[in-house]
């Protein structure tokens, strides 16, 4: 299955394999750079289905640190462009972009937070720091909510201008849109918080003015987090309950990842440890799921597809550490994976 085509809308996906999205901290004032292109360029290179570039912010603030990726402006749309086309051009992946806000996350290097003159103050629905040791972020009013879903869908006007074939939500991980999701971190008590349905309002209102930008030639993912191991915090079957919901909003795939929103939450790591959660996703709404998370080997990636855990196959540091993990899964299972023709010479061993 892991070289079985898949489609979204009019994109086609020639084989399963995702380079999940990873922020690389290397851009000046969120513009991609040589260090991008041949990042991105030699997944390509190596065969990957789809390549899914790294947290994007759709506004200063929606960063994590200084040196992270931005696509709120047309100089950073630009420098992405010319990844896009290179992509497109010398192979057969297909790449997508994830748009994000760090909101309560954000003005961190190294994980800490900085001050707010190296920095910038952070935004949150409510007045609830990551760390008790954090500062207290500025809570959006209605009018900066709406601001944010403009942002949203102003990022996704450039990012389809650039090119990309896939945009991705980021829901997950404790950034903004998660912090507006769990009970622990949106304690509002207006349209935006209390209920299940306010919580996930936001996060809706995006997906909604996103699509209204995408037509049949640009397919839309969402990342979440299906747990976020905490008790009376956001669970799996909230997930299963807003994937639903996020299927009747043509959403064409949700990514599959969890935690990140609670300081200190216990959870437990293992081979394929979030894959469950896509399966249960998967199995209760039908909705096309993607797998992350210490997924390393090409029988452990044919595996979860053919129990049907999962559509795709996210990977993220095994691709770091090999950037052709899909032209090495298709001579491991003898079958055709696109590579660049000038290595044809490599499918003749001896
Ligand atoms: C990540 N991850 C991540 N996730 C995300 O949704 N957006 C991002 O920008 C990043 N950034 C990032 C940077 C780096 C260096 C790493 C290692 C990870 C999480 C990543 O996409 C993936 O979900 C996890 O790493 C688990 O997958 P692996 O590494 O076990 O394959």
């Amino acid at each position: 299955m892991l070289y079985i085509s898949i489609q979204f809308r009019n994109i086609e996906l020639k084989n399963r394999w995702v380079m999940s999205p990873m922020c690389m901290y290397s851009c000046e004032n969120g513009v991609a750079n040589d260090f991008h292109f041949v990042h991105y360029g030699s997944r390509a290179q190596g065969g990957t289905g789809l390549i899914m570039v790294e947290a994007t912010g759709v506004e200063p603030r929606g960063r994590i640190t200084n040196h992270c990726m931005g696509i709120w402006n047309d100089e950073q749309a630009e420098a992405l462009k010319k990844i896009v086309d290179f992509v497109h051009t010398r192979s057969e992946s297909k790449i997508g972009i994830q748009l994000a806000h760090a909101g309560r996350k954000g003005s961190t290097w190294n994980n800490l937070q900085i001050p707010v003159e190296e920095g910038w103050e952070t935004v949150a629905p409510s007045p609830v720091p990551y760390h008790p040791s954090e500062r207290i972020p500025h809570v959006l009013s209605i009018e900066e909510i709406r601001e944010q879903v403009q942002n949203f869908k102003e990022a996704a006007k450039r990012a389809i201008k650039a090119g990309f074939d896939v945009i991705e939500i980021h829901g997950a991980h404790g950034y903004l849109i998660h912090q507006f999701l769990s009970p622990l971190s949106n304690i509002r008590t207006d349209e935006y918080g209390g209920s299940f349905e306010n919580r996930i309002r936001f996060l809706l209102e995006i997906v909604k003015a996103v699509n209204e930008e995408l037509d049949e030639n640009t397919a839309l993912f969402v990342r979440i987090s299906g747990t976020e191991y905490a008790d009376n915090g956001w669970n799996i079957h909230d997930s299963v309950e807003l994937a639903k919901i996020l299927k009747e909003h043509a959403v064409d795939l949700v990514d599959v990842s969890s935690g990140g929103n609670i300081h200190g939450a216990k959870i437990s790591v293992f081979n394929g440890y979030q894959v469950p959660f896509s399966s249960q996703i998967r199995r209760e709404t039908g909705v096309k799921t993607g797998a992350v998370g210490l997924i390393t080997k090409v029988e452990q990636a044919e595996d979860i597809l053919q129990k049907g855990e999962a559509d795709l196959i996210f990977v993220a540091r095994e691709i770091l550490r090999n950037p052709y993990i899909a032209v090495q899964g298709s001579f491991e299972m003898k079958e055709n994976c696109f590579f660049p023709h000038q290595y044809t010479r490599a499918k003749i061993s001896s």
